[in-house]
């Protein structure tokens, strides 16, 4: 049996998601959805779906349809995600779970309610770096793991469109790259209950569109004349384990280059996990750095979604529990929300 998939958001990383499900061997695409008609038509003949809507609605009543993937802007994340839990449909929706947490609190109540899957797309976790050191961690290799260091520094980046404009988005590079590094720590920390959060947002120097010879990421409907999110965020995140992440992020800065470092700190060795993966360790009063041997030593965005798609399948059929699910969703709004609002009042949030 084949599970039919509709893809209801099909713009930039609506991509990798239908890569993936068209080399599933149990999965057939067979609708999508846009608002923009035509970039919806576009992807159903590059894909072989049959089936084109430009309401998500139209394509949830369709009753065939198992499961969807929600690749649309943020402010539509929960709405779309509870409307299809509701139409009995399985959910992978794009991180993060959507702008508020009174939002990502129905979205829970959704799941618990329909019984059905839902998956949010943490896709780091679903990395072959972060497989291979969860094994580690989870044997006991570095201990109690109590210090976690993220960064992702973007010297040139704002996406434009809708991840420029806050309404739509709910944030810059915080809610939108921050919510990746901060999960992955927390996930590979053991999921520690968050204790207070304290953050600063800088918005210093807009989007820098005037800057030629630099390519990088950029929404469907790319628009460099509108920006109303922070360009730099850092927080200091404590858990009531006592182990403590601090972490950057910004979609524009006066760095020397961008880049990706996640570290995390253990009472018997240490992980880099990005840019690539290595673990820190002591023998015979020698520190040594272990370079574990694999394709993807950093984390590779094909195989990465081709994983994550796979488990979201494996979890539909009832194989096993997905490996991000909507609790952990709503604990990343919590952190990400309690860090703007830290910024907002300038002083550190305890919940
Ligand atoms: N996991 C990752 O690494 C990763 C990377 C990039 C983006 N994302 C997430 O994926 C989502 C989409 O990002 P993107 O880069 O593809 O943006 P995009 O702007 O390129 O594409 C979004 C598409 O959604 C459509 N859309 C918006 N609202 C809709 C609605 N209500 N119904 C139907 N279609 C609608 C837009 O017309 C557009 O084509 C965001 O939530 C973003 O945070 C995740």
């Amino acid at each position: 049996m084949k599970y039919r998939i509709g893809v209801i958001g099909a713009g930039s990383i609506s991509e990798m998601h239908l890569n993936a499900y068209q080399a599933h061997p149990d999965v057939e695409i067979a609708a999508i959805c846009d608002v923009n008609e035509e970039r919806a038509r576009a992807k159903a003949s590059e894909y072989g779906a049959s089936r084109v809507y430009t309401d998500y609605r139209e394509l949830l009543a369709q009753p065939d349809i198992d499961a969807v993937s929600v690749c649309t802007w943020n402010n539509s994340h929960a709405e779309i995600s509870i409307a299809a839990l509701e139409a009995g449909k399985h959910v992978l929706v794009e991180k993060p779970l959507c702008k508020t947490m009174e939002e990502a609190l129905k979205v829970q109540e959704a799941v618990k309610r329909t019984g059905k899957v839902l998956q949010v797309g943490f896709v780091r976790r679903y990395g072959a770096n972060a497989e291979v050191l969860k094994q580690f961690i989870d044997n006991g290799e570095f201990g109690e793991i109590y210090y976690a260091k993220a960064s992702w520094l973007r010297r040139l980046g704002n996406p434009g469109g809708w991840f420029a404009d806050i309404e739509r988005s709910g944030g810059g590079p915080l809610i939108d790259i921050g919510v990746h590094v901060i999960d992955i720590c927390w996930y590979l920390m053991g999921k520690p209950k968050v204790k207070s959060v304290s953050g600063n947002t800088y918005k210093k120097l807009g989007n820098r569109s005037n800057v030629k010879h630099i390519e990088f990421y950029k929404a469907a409907d790319y628009d460099p004349s509108f920006n109303t999110v922070e360009d730099l965020a850092n927080a200091l995140i404590r858990f009531e384990n006592g182990a403590s992440l601090m972490v950057d992020v910004s979609f524009t800065l006066h760095g020397k280059q961008s880049g990706v470092e996640v570290s995390l700190y253990g009472e018997r060795g240490g992980i880099i996990l990005e840019p690539e993966l290595k673990i820190i360790t002591e023998k015979y009063d020698t520190i040594l750095e272990l370079a574990p041997q694999m394709d993807h030593p950093t984390f590779d965005f094909n195989q990465g979604f081709a994983n994550e798609i796979a488990w979201f399948v494996s979890a539909m059929a009832g194989e096993k529990e997905t490996l991000s699910p909507v609790e952990d969703g709503v604990e990343m709004m919590k952190i990400l929300t309690g860090i703007y609002e830290s910024a907002r009042l300038g002083k550190e949030i305890h919940f």
